[in-house]
């Protein structure tokens, strides 16, 4: 059993699952915000949104060894996993658990190359954002999905009694494809046309977002994935109705990196990789990239 919990790269989302857990258990949120961990010290991590309380969690800029029994939830940004699981890599021990919760294709595998312990993967469909040090607001908390595996449900169990519905999935794989579908759609249309979810209702869109959808719907199947085509319905209808900020537009105008290669330049790289054109999702790679650089992120 997990005994105590070390959330490295406590930014939005690493904060938010942090707080709930360290109700039951230790938790240490390890960022390199020094505001962040300022005011946690201070006065405590303050959650607003779907529940608004209060958290006492540790927080640290950096962590000198690892106990036993620990679970580490990795939630950097996909570009970042690669330096922290070099930064872990001689901390963890054998039974370290570390649960990536990234979005996006790619960075799993990097984790999985460099950290001698056990890493599972989690998909997250919590909405937060990170509006000041020491508080995280939570639209949703929604659903946290983990890979199948003999160490998984103790994970899910850690949660039981907190507000976010942790299970694990079984139909992993294709939800990972689901999940990069609906944001190589809306992540970076939404950030070239500076439009939140529900402003995007125009057939110029439709199109743009179809086309997406059809290349990485043709590489998920060279991957052995189905997605169906009833799923671009569903989204386009689901997200309409909110409105929301995607997360890689509120990057860009944080003039923040984004992370448009785990998602549409995944999507890309696949697609070399068996031989099938994804001309729109280069297209989109490259408008973002253009964005990043002009923001000053490279
Ligand atoms: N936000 C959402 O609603 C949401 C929902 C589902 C999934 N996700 C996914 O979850 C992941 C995290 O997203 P987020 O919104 O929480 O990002 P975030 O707010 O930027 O948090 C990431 C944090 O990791 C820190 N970090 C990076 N490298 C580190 C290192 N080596 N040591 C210590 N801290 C380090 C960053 O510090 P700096 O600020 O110094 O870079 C930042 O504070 C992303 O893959 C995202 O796509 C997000």
């Amino acid at each position: 059993m997990f005994s105590q919990v070390i959330v490295y790269g406590a930014g939005a989302v690493g904060s938010a699952y942090g707080a709930i857990l360290s109700k039951h258990l230790p938790v240490t949120l390890v960022t390199r915000n020094q505001a962040h961990i300022q005011a946690v010290q201070k006065n405590g991590l303050k959650l607003t949104g779907e529940l608004s309380e209060t958290f006492h969690p540790t927080a640290a800029y950096l962590i000198s060894e690892i106990m036993s029994n620990t679970l580490v939830i990795l939630s950097t940004k996909c570009f970042d996993v690669a330096q922290a699981c070099h930064e872990l890599k001689d901390l963890v021990q054998a039974d370290t658990v570390v649960l990536c919760i990234q979005n996006g294709l790619g960075s799993i595998d990097e984790a999985r190359k460099i950290l001698p312990c056990s890493v599972l993967q989690g998909i997250s469909r919590i909405a937060v954002t990170f509006p000041e040090p020491g508080r995280v607001n939570v639209s949703s908390f929604s659903a946290l999905q983990i890979e199948p595996s003999s160490l998984s449900s103790e994970i899910a169990e850690l949660f039981s009694n907190t507000i976010a519905n942790v299970f694990v999935e079984e139909n992993f794989k294709q939800e990972i494809w689901l999940k990069l579908t609906n944001a190589s759609i809306m992540n970076p249309l939404t950030t070239i046309l500076r439009v939140r979810y529900s402003e995007l209702i125009h057939p110029y869109f439709d199109e743009m977002a179809s086309k997406i959808f059809k290349e990485c719907q043709q590489v998920a199947g060279c991957e052995n994935i189905a997605i169906p085509d009833s799923h671009l319905t569903f989204l386009l209808e689901r997200l309409r109705k909110i409105s929301h900020k995607t997360s890689m537009l509120q990057d860009f105008e944080n003039k923040r990196k984004t992370e448009i290669d785990y998602l549409n330049g995944a999507v890309v790289r696949l697609g070399k990789k068996h031989k099938i054109s994804t001309p729109v999702n280069e297209f989109v790679v490259s408008m973002v990239k253009f964005l990043e650089e002009k923001n000053g992120c490279t």
